[in-house]
């Protein structure tokens, strides 16, 4: 059996290294995985080999020349490091879970960044958990160890593609679906989706497929904050929105390995905003599938929830780009600005969370597009919203009669209607002021009412629905043209005629 060996595991530490950063993070489960790349790492970094030490809060320093008897206590286990003599590597086991209470830790950690930098000492915390205080986030550089890259990834798919579905394997085509499915999974969460997938049913097709796609929602979940959101709509699904499509349709090709070689611009995010239930998050679930990249949504309301929500986002950001190229996808993102409150301010942490994240949208080097919802605009600053920081902005309005056609259709036929039994522009005429969600329930109610009377689901049913239905927006005749004026001046319209 061929083994699944990481192609360039200590490649993201040697990184980190090559920024001569004294100080580096890497979070893994994988201690001893770590500490053989940083054993070898200390025997080539250099031109000659160099003294490579451990530190455990039981057994103090092995392996560091000169080090006095006494180590166990992480600031003179530091000093040490600090008086060793010329460049060495230094890794350090227990000590993030150590920094709560020791104010003396931390500040000996930020002597350690400043007396060390250039000497080519290097300070390594491993850690299966990232507990990173406030005041060293600045020192500390990060690496997310288990996650493979994409090459990684390829290698280990067609390793597995051949064990588990003989010697041809995966063809390419199927090998970069699935690929653009399981990004984001360690190489031995990869090794045990597909044991679990095809040792049962060894061939791949389209069961199969979304029973990897299943298996890696179910992986993905315990990463936290973030969630994988699985490629499963199209831009069909969608009616109307023809600007957005466009768009969309557009990009498709820019994040391939052609386009950035062309030096073609590639995009950097887009913000949706407007009415609620007009398919703004829906279409965000269509890129993943348009642009073959994978899609991770970020739940700021769990990011509050946690004890440090600034240390959870920097995290998310920082895991998100090891998976590029990819999408994240920040939905109703006035919550990351104001914690949901109608009157922003007040919270510093809230602050802090969003300059962290346009400085991030600023400079981020890596392929990652941000795909941003927002439903409550006014709550939106200015300077989110000006023009630089997303490549488009736009606006979604109420489906106008050429749209509610459209949506009309993509429900019928998820219902499994016959479409000859429908006047679907007479439909449209019917729903003015009704919303995409609207829309869709009304198609749901309609088949459930014929079910339940034993008749195809027909034009009258769905008209009967109609009939008994309000739509929000008559209730919010107000909100919305306030919501209009606003994003007046400031979005393109998502539809391609305006609304009526
Ligand atoms: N333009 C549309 N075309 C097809 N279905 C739509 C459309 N807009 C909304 N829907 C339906 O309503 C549901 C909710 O829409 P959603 O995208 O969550 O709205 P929003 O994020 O704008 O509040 C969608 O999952 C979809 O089934
Ligand atoms: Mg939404």
């Amino acid at each position: 059996m061929s083994a699944v060996v990481p192609v360039r595991g200590a490649e993201r530490i040697r990184r980190a290294l090559l920024g001569s950063y004294p100080l580096v993070y890497v979070q893994s489960w994988e201690e001893g995985r770590v500490e053989r790349a940083i054993a070898m790492l200390a025997q080539k970094f250099y031109e000659r080999p160099v003294p490579f030490a451990v530190w455990t809060c039981v057994e103090g320093w092995t392996g560091l020349p000169e080090a006095p008897t006494e180590t166990r206590d992480p600031v003179a286990a530091l000093e040490a490091v600090l008086r060793a003599n010329g460049p060495g590597f230094f890794l350090m086991k227990d000590l993030p879970a150590l920094f709560d209470g020791r104010a003396d830790v931390v500040r000996k950690l930020r002597d350690v960044y400043r007396q060390a930098k250039g000497k080519g000492k290097f300070v390594v915390l491993v850690s299966p958990r990232l507990i990173l205080p406030e005041d060293l986030k600045k020192e500390v550089f990060l690496v997310d160890y288990d996650l493979p890259d994409e090459a990684e990834v390829r290698n280990a798919i067609s390793v597995l593609g051949r064990r588990y579905l003989g010697e041809a394997g995966l063809s390419p085509a199927d090998a970069d679906r699935v690929v653009t499915v399981l990004r984001g999974l360690t190489l031995d969460e990869l090794e045990h989706v597909f044991s679990k997938v095809f040792a049962r049913t060894p061939r791949f097709d389209e069961a199969t497929f979304d029973e990897l796609l299943a298996e890696k929602e179910q992986s993905s979940r315990k990463e936290g904050v973030l969630e994988y959101v699985p490629p499963r709509f199209t831009l069909d699904d969608v009616g109307g929105l023809e600007n957005l499509k466009d768009w969309l349709r557009k990009r498709q090709h820019l994040f391939t390995r052609e386009a950035v070689e062309a030096g073609l611009p590639v995009p950097k995010g887009l913000l949706m905003m407007g009415m609620s239930g007009c398919g703004k998050s829906l279409s965000v679930k269509t890129i993943p599938a348009l642009w073959n990249l994978p899609l991770f949504r970020l739940d700021m309301n769990l990011v509050f929830g946690t004890a440090n929500p600034e240390a959870t986002f920097h995290r998310a950001l920082k895991t998100v780009e090891g998976l590029a190229p990819s999408i994240l996808w920040i939905d109703e993102i006035e919550m990351a600005i104001t914690g949901g409150r109608e009157a922003g301010g007040g919270d510093p942490a809230l602050g802090r969370i969003f300059s962290t994240f346009l400085t991030w949208m600023q400079e981020k080097e890596a392929l990652v597009f941000v795909a941003a919802t927002a439903n409550r605009i006014h709550l939106l600053p200015a300077e989110f919203i000006r023009k630089g920081r997303f490549d488009q902005v736009f606006f979604l309005d109420l489906p106008n009669e050429t749209e509610r056609k459209a949506i009309f259709t993509v429900h019928l036929k998820k219902a499994k209607a016959d479409l000859s039994k429908f006047d679907v522009v007479f439909l449209a005429k019917a729903t003015k002021g009704f919303n995409g969600a609207e829309i869709e329930a009304v198609v749901q109610a309609s088949a459930i009412d014929a079910f339940n009377e034993k008749r195809p689901l027909d034009e009258d049913a769905v008209s009967r629905v109609i009939t008994n239905t309000v739509p929000l927006s008559r209730t919010m005749d107000e909100q919305i043209k306030a919501i209009k004026s606003w994003a007046h001046n400031r979005a393109l319209s998502a539809s391609r005629e305006s609304a009526s």
